[in-house]
């Protein structure tokens, strides 16, 4: 006889447009390896607590065998599989009975699909998210070589995206690297609260035959327990968690993606897009569009609307299971590969690009020295707030004489303030090589402490 896994008490089949919202299959067919292993697992303790004798326990382990492998070949020919059943959960246990026969029927003893769900979304996301975090790593690191390599490039600081002051390139792209880092740190504290196996939970009580909750959690790599059966198949606290975390990390590339996109416009021209990584346009034959950035740029969008709106299914629903909790394996299978792919061409876009540092020294200008010029009369004994004051009437004596500040003449200095030095030293002030490497204290845009930012990412990276 063939048993569904609901339905004995039901005398009509559900409507197909029922079928339609309620059917998963083709979203948590990605689960298939996860529940399959959830399975071997479960029919283990199940045979060790001797609810299934060991007949029984081979032939679900050596049918569950064999399911996993039709399924990875049917999915490697077709990319799907043609089944019509509900769920991955319902395919697996209907295939099973074809190899195990009987012997299928016991596998599900004392166990549910909410805390089998549950567990196969825990198993994903601690694989799936040990690869995010190699993806951000990797990104880590190219940027890094790029400051590495790129220690000689000064350019124009911007606030307000007005000139501010000039900075090394590379403590730009490190800049970034420290955001970065925090994102890879935050998700692996989230393991610790992920690594938590809700199995054994049933589907509300927990599990009225004795089991070894612990034994079988660290059999499927887990670290510990669920504490609350309720909790554990009510809860999607890991995912509302995760998702806000692929929001903050969408971000983080969203503002690298802006800024890379202004610097490749002709207007700044620091950097050119690899055409790995451009596109160009279907009319205009000159153009260069920084599409993978900008498509960066949208995504962190979505991720931040998919965070959004899954805490928005949770509000307000009554404790434990409700079907509503099913869209979440949705909605994280589409923020992970979404990140995934943005981190990818972020890597890519950011080791191909050129940057042309003659273009980078041609944008800075000697007004982004005023504040140089503020801490040369700090030195000489001026009060700072005095000193920035001055300056003030430095730049706006230069703009009435229509000079730049390099060119004034010293005199003009002297008459503003005498603490203002000799021709000689005014002059060294405007260097920008100078300039940057006043700023040694740790964090600071000259050589040694961009240096030492990236030695410590390089050790930090040793142990990853
Ligand atoms: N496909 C369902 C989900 O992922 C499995 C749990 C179904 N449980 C239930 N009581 N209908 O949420």
């Amino acid at each position: 006889e063939n048993y569904q896994l609901w339905g004995g008490c039901f005398e009509e089949e559900a409507s197909s447009d029922l079928r339609r919202l309620n059917d998963s299959l083709s979203v948590d067919i990605r689960l298939y390896r996860e529940d399959i292993n959830g399975s071997r697992a479960w029919a283990r303790e199940l045979n060790l607590c001797k609810h299934i004798s060991a007949e029984i326990y081979e032939a679900i382990v050596n049918g569950l065998n064999k399911v996993e492998a039709d399924i990875e070949k049917e999915l490697a020919e077709n990319g799907r599989i043609l089944d019509n059943d509900e769920d991955i959960h319902s395919v697996v246990e209907r295939r099973l009975r074809e190899y195990a026969g009987d012997a299928a029927l016991h596998l599900h003893t004392a166990r549910s699909r909410n805390d089998q769900s549950a567990t196969d979304t825990k198993l994903w996301m601690l694989n799936s998210t040990k690869k995010l975090t190699t993806a951000v790593v990797q990104l880590i690191s190219v940027l890094t070589t790029r400051a590495e390599n790129d220690i000689e490039v000064i350019m124009p600081g911007y606030t307000h995206l007005q000139r501010a002051q000039p900075l090394r390139w590379s403590h730009f792209l490190m800049s970034y690297v420290w955001q970065l880092k925090e994102d890879v740190v935050r998700l692996e504290e989230q393991v610790n609260r992920l690594s938590i196996c809700p199995l054994g939970s049933g589907a509300i009580a927990g599990c009225a035959l004795n089991i070894d909750r612990l034994r079988l959690a660290q059999s499927l790599g887990f670290k510990n327990v669920t504490p609350n059966s309720m909790y554990a198949v009510g809860s999607r606290d890991y995912i509302v968690e995760f998702l806000n975390w692929a929001a903050l990390c969408g971000l983080h590339l969203s503002r690298l993606a802006e800024d890379l996109i202004i610097y490749s416009s002709q207007e700044f021209g620091v950097i050119q897009i690899s055409d790995k990584f451009s596109t160009g346009s279907s009319l205009m034959p000159q153009k260069r569009n920084p599409d993978g950035l900008e498509l960066i740029r949208g995504a962190a969008g979505l991720l931040l609307g998919d965070s959004f709106s899954f805490s928005c299914t949770l509000k307000g629903l009554p404790s434990t299971y409700n079907k509503d909790l099913q869209v979440d394996k949705e909605i994280i299978f589409r923020s992970y590969d979404r990140l995934m792919h943005c981190v990818r061409v972020m890597s890519g876009t950011v080791a191909t690009l050129t940057v042309s540092s003659e273009k980078a020294l041609s944008l800075l200008d000697p007004g982004m020295l005023a504040t140089d010029l503020a801490h040369y009369l700090v030195r000489r004994g001026v009060p700072f707030r005095r000193a920035h004051h001055i300056v003030g009437t430095v730049l706006k004596r230069a703009a009435t004489l229509g000079v730049s500040l390099q060119d004034m003449d010293y005199k003009e200095y002297n008459k503003l303030c005498p603490n203002f030095g000799s021709e000689e030293e005014i002059k060294r002030i405007f260097s920008w090589e100078a300039s940057v490497e006043q700023y040694t204290s740790e964090g600071g845009t000259a050589r040694v402490s961009v240096e030492q930012q990236i030695l410590s990412i390089r050790e930090w990276l040793q142990d990853k």
